[in-house]
């Protein structure tokens, strides 16, 4: 423990149980000294476990569709009236693809799917953002990290329609990161995160393949769910004040690697 989150408070959006990349920040966080508000949607929290996690950082649950402006609008009021002022830092760990759920592939999607993908898993961060720049509930130097993943820049079949997804919020982080950078001094990035076994990663078709492979490509290997918390600490710190609008791979050296000497020998066979 390093103390980097001292007084800090933050909003944690996305855990849904034990294995998702909400639930270890949250645990970091806490650990790192930051009071949190715990977020989820209504019916991820009546399938989820996110009571037993509020009751191990103490933290209060708020329900929050990120679709709906009017419960995005309902979580910002009640989190600064539970913290008698605004947020250091956000974390959005939101992603959903309906089309991936109802097994369409990627050149037959159906675009009343794809409408509510994007935006649940990349407007949804536009809205969020607008509404605290609206309601003034960031503060300055406060930072606001989106979880994305590499099929963003590079061609993954199997990722379908998320891949556009993120592509939109990568992009949407660095817009929106230029406007609340000069009018706030709040800063927001992406991080592109290694393929990580969580409910939304296994819904991913041929999930254990490309796991694999991710790994034996990777020069540390993947990262886990626990390093990402470790990484969403640093970028929510005062360690970080002038990161902004960057997508930042943490993969592990997945992203730049051609070829590994593993993949060549496999590939020998
Ligand atoms: N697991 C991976 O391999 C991987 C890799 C890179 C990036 N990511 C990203 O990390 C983030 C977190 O995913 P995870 O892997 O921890 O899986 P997860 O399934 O534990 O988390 C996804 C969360 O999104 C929430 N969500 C879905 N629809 C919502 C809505 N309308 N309103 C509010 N919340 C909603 C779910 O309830 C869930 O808590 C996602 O953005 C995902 O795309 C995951």
């Amino acid at each position: 423990m390093y103390n980097l989150l001292q007084g800090k408070k933050g909003i944690i959006f996305g855990a849904l149980d034990e294995k998702s990349i909400a639930w270890k920040t949250a645990i970091r966080c806490n650990e790192e000294g930051a009071q949190i508000i715990l977020t989820n949607a209504p019916i991820a929290m009546r399938m989820g476990e996110i009571n037993k996690l509020a009751e191990q950082i103490n933290a209060p649950v708020i329900s929050c569709d990120i679709s709906s402006n009017e419960d995005v609008a309902n979580l910002i009021t009640k989190s600064m009236e539970h913290f008698a002022g605004g947020v250091d830092f956000i974390l959005h760990s939101v992603g959903m693809s309906l089309n991936i759920r109802k097994g369409k592939h990627y050149t037959e999607i159906d675009y009343g799917f794809n409408a509510k993908t994007l935006d649940i898993s990349a407007m949804s961060l536009h809205r969020l953002l607008a509404t605290c720049l609206k309601m003034d509930a960031i503060n300055e130097w406060g930072s606001v990290v989106a979880l994305s993943y590499i099929a963003a820049q590079r061609v993954f079949p199997d990722y379908n329609e998320m891949a556009d997804a993120k592509a939109l919020l990568e992009s949407v982080g660095r817009s929106f990161g230029y406007h609340y950078g000069t009018k706030k001094k709040v800063r927001i990035n992406t991080i592109s995160q290694s393929p990580t076994r969580t409910t939304a990663g296994s819904g991913v078709k041929g999930f254990d393949g490309f796991m694999s492979y991710a790994e034996k490509m990777s020069p540390l290997g993947n990262a886990s769910a626990e390093d990402c918390a470790n990484y969403c600490v640093t970028l929510f710190s005062d360690m970080t004040r002038m990161v902004t609008m960057q997508n930042l791979f943490h993969d592990g050296g997945f992203s730049f690697t051609g070829v590994s000497q593993a993949v060549v020998e496999q590939m020998e066979k």
